[in-house]
């Protein structure tokens, strides 16, 4: 519970860090790190995935950060496994933050031929960490480049679940959610695109990782379920994506 507190803190402070010391973290750190992976709790418990530990070699693409580190995380390809994807690393990007690492998510980089699939699990996005060499905090929520809540949502009466959710990093810092009423709980939706909708389910379970952080954080149960697209009606742009209700 302690942890989880750490990390729904976090969400309200953290930056992406692209200024990295090029030394690598010593090895009790990065055992730290990897020791992390055991904890975190996934949105869809029938995807398969693993976590692992790059260096700036394995990675090559555009929009790289120049960081010693890269966490990659890979899946089974399955409904859901893009928002979960998100949901799992989004907990890898405030734990590194919480404790004095930077951290970047990386959307166009890959890891190198060779390196791209693990135990018949796929590989799907990276985060780049490393010691910053630029600070690590956002002062106040003032600072954060968002849309307003009421760009990203409908309901009234829910700021403290969806005020996280607002402040989720996204590609391109696009925010390509929207959040509606599902008789009491939240329906979650993506926004439709040609060449990004990987990217903006990413988002999506980033941005569901920060709302069932809160509810912890309000000492309550958090109901997620995921569904294709076809499930539930979309909302004008975008797709439906998954509902989380607070229990
Ligand atoms: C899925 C995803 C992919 C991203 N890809 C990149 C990337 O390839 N290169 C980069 O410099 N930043 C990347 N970012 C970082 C975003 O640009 C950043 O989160 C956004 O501008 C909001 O800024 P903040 O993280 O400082 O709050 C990515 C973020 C996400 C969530």
């Amino acid at each position: 519970m302690m942890e989880n507190n750490r990390l729904y803190q976090t969400i309200f402070k953290r930056k992406s860090v692209r200024n990295f010391d090029p030394s690598p973290l010593d090895r009790e750190t990065l055992d730290g790190v990897a020791s992390q992976f055991n904890k975190l709790v996934p949105m869809v418990p029938g995807i398969r995935t693993e976590m692992r530990l790059m260096t700036n070699q394995d990675v090559r693409g555009m929009f790289k950060v120049d960081a010693p580190h890269f966490l990659a995380i890979f899946s089974e390809e399955k409904d859901g496994c893009f928002l979960n994807a998100g949901f799992i690393m989004q907990q890898m990007d405030l734990f590194l933050s919480a404790n004095g690492i930077g951290s970047c998510w990386q959307g166009g980089p890959k890891p190198t031929k060779g390196l791209r699939s693990v135990d018949g699990l796929e590989f799907v996005v990276l985060l780049a960490f490393g010691k910053p060499k630029e600070k690590i905090h956002r002062e106040s929520v003032s600072e954060f480049k968002r849309k307003q809540l009421a760009e990203i949502t409908d309901i009234k009466g829910k700021d403290d679940l969806l005020e996280p959710a607002r402040l989720a990093p996204s590609g391109m810092n696009a925010q390509p959610w929207f959040f509606t009423d599902g008789n009491g709980a939240i329906n979650a939706y993506y926004h439709k695109s040609i060449i990004g909708d990987h990217m903006n389910q990413i988002g999506v379970g980033i941005s569901l990782c920060h709302i069932w952080l809160t509810s912890r954080h309000l000492m309550r149960n958090a109901e997620i379920s995921v569904g294709p697209s076809s499930t539930r009606e979309g909302h004008r742009r975008y797709a439906y994506a998954a509902s989380i209700k607070l229990t």
